[in-house]
């Protein structure tokens, strides 16, 4: 079955997950509170890692919550047909997640006193992660190939249209104070320094122990074997279990098979999973994505962590 993408104030979105009337009401409608705090990220860009470290700061690191409750359940997405129908049993302070970006969010945060964590990642390694997740989700359009998603996700012809697009938008909230910002490579090298940066911001204390428990709780591993977690709970109506798994990459390659590309041998530095873009792009394909990302994003004037490696 293939799927049309329809268009919201210029985004794309999918008719298995959205209509217009949910966006209208997430934008319009939707009723913020003081003490939400809300994950905001490009797909594929560290959502559920995120969903994961805020459940477990709720819990002060203890698993139960995370062990016992889906993760679309602790932190549905707000602008979602399902989601919308979900908040309903979040209880306050409410984490909520969206994809949304800066100019059709929510209208409400703006006067509130809300909170915001945007996630964002080396856009290389989302295509990848976004090419595999479009392969198995059955709402999102099915790429035929590896080199026509390249170029869709470039020319913003993919779920949630241009990254280049979101993160400018996002990134005009990067000095208000309820707004934090922060890598999915932060992440990645640091999950304890920036577990505590993410305390900071939240106005939340814990122990040593505690944030032990955070860090171990939501790594990787945790969460791959997590079913709550994994996604493998997900109806097959939606994703197809057999074409791939939602915790697609982990540690565990051996350096033998890392060694085979000298490029991921210098991956090592990502320590492990990120940098995975350099299994997939050919030197061509690299060169044609700086040219386009420099282009795009040179009136940002900021420099992100991936853009030095
Ligand atoms: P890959 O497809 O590159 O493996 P999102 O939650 O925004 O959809 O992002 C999904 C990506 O985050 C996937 O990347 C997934 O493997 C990765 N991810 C999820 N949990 C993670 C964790 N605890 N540690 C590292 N990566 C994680």
């Amino acid at each position: 079955m293939s799927v049309q993408y329809f268009t919201y104030k210029g985004v794309n979105f999918s008719p298995g997950s959205y209509s217009h009337e949910s966006l209208n009401f997430a934008e319009n409608e939707f009723q913020v509170q003081d003490d939400d705090v809300y994950i905001v990220t490009y797909p594929k860009s560290g959502t559920n890692w995120m969903i994961e470290i805020l459940s477990l700061l709720r819990t002060n690191g203890d698993p139960t919550w995370c062990n016992s409750v889906p993760i679309w359940r602790r932190s549905p997405w707000f602008e979602t047909l399902k989601g919308q129908s979900q908040i309903i049993d979040v209880t306050p302070p409410r984490v909520l997640s969206s994809h949304l970006p800066f100019h059709i969010f929510a209208k409400s945060f703006f006067t509130s006193k809300a909170k915001i964590i945007y996630v964002l990642r080396n856009p290389k390694d989302i295509l990848v992660s976004l090419f595999y997740f479009c392969k198995m989700i059955r709402i999102f359009k099915d790429p035929e190939s590896f080199e026509e998603f390249f170029e869709d996700f470039l020319q913003g012809n993919v779920l949630y249209s241009s990254w280049f697009d979101h993160v400018k938008g996002w990134m005009q909230m990067k000095t208000n104070k309820n707004f934090f910002y922060i890598t999915y490579e932060e992440l990645h090298q640091d999950l304890r320094g920036s577990v505590v940066k993410i305390c900071e911001f939240l106005g939340k204390e814990l122990h040593e122990a505690q944030t032990d428990l955070v860090v171990n709780n939501s790594s990787f591993k945790a969460m791959k074997e997590n079913k709550m977690s994994n996604y493998t709970l997900l109806s097959q109506k939606y994703l197809d279990q057999t074409k791939g798994s939602f915790m697609r990459k982990d540690q565990s390659f051996s350096i033998a098979q890392w060694d085979l590309n000298p490029w991921v041998l210098q991956s090592r530095v990502f320590q492990g999973i990120t940098g995975d873009w350099k299994n997939h792009f050919t030197v061509a394909q690299n060169e044609y994505f700086d040219k386009v990302y420099q282009e795009k994003m040179k009136d940002l004037n900021m420099k992100f962590f991936w853009e030095d490696i």
